[in-house]
């Protein structure tokens, strides 16, 4: 099907491009009213994630309400860990919980790899099929998955954490077990992110939100080294590679095989691309707390940002998800901003 917009994935590439291409980590959820509408009929989170008619109804919300410039599919990083066989929950208020976790070898049988991906997680792979038609070309649809690292964060400690350190224990304690842990998260994720391809994902992100609790050493070795084998195995369409907090592993994030590095809001995208040089794109990064501020501030701050930009090779997004107590208006205003910003490169 022929892209109407395809904005991003010129971007991506380094190609020519009218204005910079925007959108929101996290726009498909809370924000909006027209969501917690949606969500509000049923039992639950899950429901809304296992439903594709749903899935692909709150996927297409922000693209009709807020002019984003890509759509990603509702989903949750976590359908991996359980397809695998840990089962998770999203508690309200909470966030995920699971009843098992893996902390020895003997817990390896609740991480299984050989399985049929659209047997386990064909709900996504439906509900890409189901958003891509419904788009229609109107702008491109962006496919994830959890970065090895972060899935494996969530499998050892079983809950969201602030220092995840029942996973960095691991590290220490059993490295093969890590290891092996890892490697079988990477096979899948690699086959699920490929599924989604074959689905009709035009792009791609692979969400590396715990990078930052890992030093720079561990990171390499527990982190790069997966996402390395995930960039070299994908080379459908353009992939981003976002690694939050992982502040001094940025220069080897954007040595592996991927069109986009995205940055936080505590990263500098002028220091990084005087790092990284033209090679790569630059996904971020705006303060997610900065659409707290006023209109006319948000206008300020948002300009700012795309004044320090020295290169086409950006795409503008938040340095994280949007927080969900954002006034959608604040989330318009840095959209047209973005939108009305005239070109130097
Ligand atoms: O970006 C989008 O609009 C697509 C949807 C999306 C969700 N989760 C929906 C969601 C995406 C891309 C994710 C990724 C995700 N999930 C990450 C990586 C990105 C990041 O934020 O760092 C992580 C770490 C998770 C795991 C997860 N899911 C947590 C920790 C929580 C609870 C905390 C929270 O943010 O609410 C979730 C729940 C979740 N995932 C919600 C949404 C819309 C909120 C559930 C609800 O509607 O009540």
């Amino acid at each position: 099907m022929e892209l109407k917009n395809d904005l991003i994935l010129r971007a991506a590439r380094g190609e020519a491009i009218e204005r910079y291409p925007v959108w929101l980590m996290r726009q498909a959820g809370r924000i909006l009213p027209e969501y917690r509408a949606v969500r509000a009929k049923l039992s639950g989170f899950k429901e809304l994630v296992e439903t594709p008619e749903f899935a692909c109804e709150v996927t297409i919300q922000p693209v009709d309400l807020l002019g984003v410039d890509a759509a990603i599919i509702f989903s949750d990083i976590l359908v991996v860990p359980e397809a695998m066989g840990l089962e998770y929950q999203m508690l309200e208020q909470k966030g995920p919980w699971f009843e098992k976790t893996i902390r020895s070898e003997e817990g390896l049988k609740y991480a299984e790899t050989n399985f049929d991906i659209e047997d386990r997680l064909g709900y996504v792979l439906d509900a890409i099929r189901m958003t891509s038609k419904e788009l229609d070309g109107r702008v491109p649809l962006i496919g994830f998955a959890g970065a090895p690292w972060t899935i494996f964060c969530y499998m050892v400690e079983g809950k969201g954490s602030k220092t995840f350190s029942e996973s960095r224990k691991l590290l220490y304690t059993n490295p093969t077990l890590a290891h092996e842990l890892l490697n079988r998260i990477t096979d899948v994720t690699i086959q699920y992110l490929k599924a989604q391809v074959k689905a009709g994902a035009h792009m791609l992100q692979v969400f590396d939100s715990w990078a930052g609790i890992l030093g720079t050493e561990q990171y390499a070795e527990f982190g790069l080294k997966y996402l390395d084998k995930i960039a070299n195995a994908l080379n459908e369409v353009p992939l981003t590679i976002f690694s939050k907090g992982a502040i001094t592993s940025i220069p080897a994030v954007a040595k592996l095989n991927c069109n986009t590095v995205g940055l936080d809001w505590n990263m500098d995208p002028v220091k990084t691309r005087e790092i990284i040089g033209e090679s790569r794109t630059i996904q971020g990064n705006l303060d997610p707390c900065a659409l707290y501020a006023s209109h006319k501030e948000v206008e300020n701050l948002t300009r700012n940002m795309l004044d320090s930009f020295t290169s086409k090779r950006h795409i503008v997004n938040l340095g994280h998800g949007v927080y969900p107590d954002i006034d959608p208006e604040k989330v318009k205003t840095f959209i047209k901003t973005v939108k009305d910003y005239e070109l130097r490169y």
